[in-house]
């Protein structure tokens, strides 16, 4: 008999027992850990985040823990969303697990007003895995289709030279600057101008994304709750010579984990483009990122397989894609 329920945040245990299952489950068959390390989840499920209501929920057999999920409630845009997450231990899968934890997640969103269920599962590039038949079985369409990229950092980063030249010939009176973890003040506003410019910059296929909704007092809440978790952000900015912001680019690496860092966004506002400053932004955080975390083995990233420009950059700088992102929807 299966019965899920929602893991008390406060309660060590069941977060640890709930983490485990979800780490077990999303890393099984796949090339790379990249599940949120133990520590930094421990830290995250009692560090309240303002901007996101997350509900985890753990699958019990018994006493056993055999499988878990999480409804990801963003507050302060696109509320009318829910991002769903199951996972189930390889050894726990096709009796029925997948199926009442899913059933979970999703009352927790519909409770929550939400309306626009997405869920992701990843695939082998060119093969199926598993969260296909299952998306399909519970009635969500395949609405994106990504590639999930790494970049082996220390084999790369003494060979971009030539970018650098390619970029000189191309910036013209742009420059990029950069900082750590707290945008400079003069920036902010044109920062989150920028962000809030980006959903509807991307190619996101079939899925109904809103707008971003930055302002300067989110992404200072953000910072702070970043610091508090042990997360670094190496970002930076290209500006026009006038000043004024033409692209933005973030990267983080968790404390709990410095062997990864994850590409946060990537984007030059469209009437700034042409110039190389997609590049030019990239290999600015990547030599830092590679200065200050020398132990850092892999970057990782996620874009759109038709988002043509931000490939070529990557494809550049050394990214290579090792596994598909399929993103499902269901509107109800
Ligand atoms: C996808 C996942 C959650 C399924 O968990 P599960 O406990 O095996 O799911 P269920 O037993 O409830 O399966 C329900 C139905 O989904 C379909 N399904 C699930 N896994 C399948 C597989 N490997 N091949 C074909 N169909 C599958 C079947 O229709 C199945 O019904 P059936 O067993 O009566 O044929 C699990 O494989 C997993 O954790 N994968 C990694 C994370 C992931 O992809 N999450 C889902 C994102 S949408």
């Amino acid at each position: 008999m299966i019965d899920v329920r929602q893991v008390d945040k406060c309660d060590e245990t069941q977060v640890r027992d709930w983490w485990q299952a979800s780490h077990d489950g999303a890393v099984a068959g796949r090339p790379y850990d990249t599940y949120t390390p133990w520590e930094l989840a421990r830290q995250a499920a009692a560090t309240d985040n303002p901007d996101w209501d997350l509900v985890f929920v753990a699958a019990y057999d018994g006493g056993r823990v055999v499988g878990a999920g999480v409804t990801n409630m963003p507050l302060s845009d696109n509320t009318d969303h829910a991002y769903l997450e199951v996972y189930v231990p390889e050894p726990e899968r096709r009796r029925g697990v997948g199926t009442a934890v899913l059933a979970a997640v999703e009352e927790v969103a519909t409770s929550g007003g939400r309306n626009v269920l997405v869920a992701e599962a990843i695939a082998p590039v060119g093969g199926t895995s598993p969260g296909e038949p299952f998306a399909a079985r519970h009635s969500y369409a395949l609405a994106n289709r990504e590639g999930f990229k790494v970049l082996d950092l220390p084999q790369y980063a003494g060979s971009w030279g030539a970018l650098d030249e390619h970029v000189a010939a191309r910036i013209g009176d742009y420059r990029v600057v950069e900082w750590t973890n707290r945008v400079p003040d003069e920036l902010v506003d044109g920062v989150c101008g920028a962000l809030n410019r980006f959903i509807g910059m991307i190619p996101t296929g079939d899925l109904e994304m809103g707008d971003l909704n930055y302002t300067p007092e989110r992404i200072r809440r953000r910072e702070e709750r970043a610091a508090r978790l042990g997360t670094t952000g190496l970002a930076g900015a290209a500006l026009s010579a006038d000043g004024s912001l033409a692209g933005y680019h973030d990267v983080f690496v968790d404390a709990a984990r410095t062997s990864q860092a994850n590409i946060g966004i990537t984007m030059v506002l469209p009437e700034h483009r042409g110039h190389s400053l997609g590049l030019a932004m990239k290999l600015a955080t990547h030599r830092s990122l590679r200065a200050r975390f020398p132990d850092c083995q892999i970057v990782l990233t996620g874009n759109a397989d038709v988002n043509e420009h931000m490939n070529a950059v990557n494809g550049q700088l050394g990214y290579r894609l090792v596994e598909q992102i399929l993103e499902f929807q269901k509107v109800l």
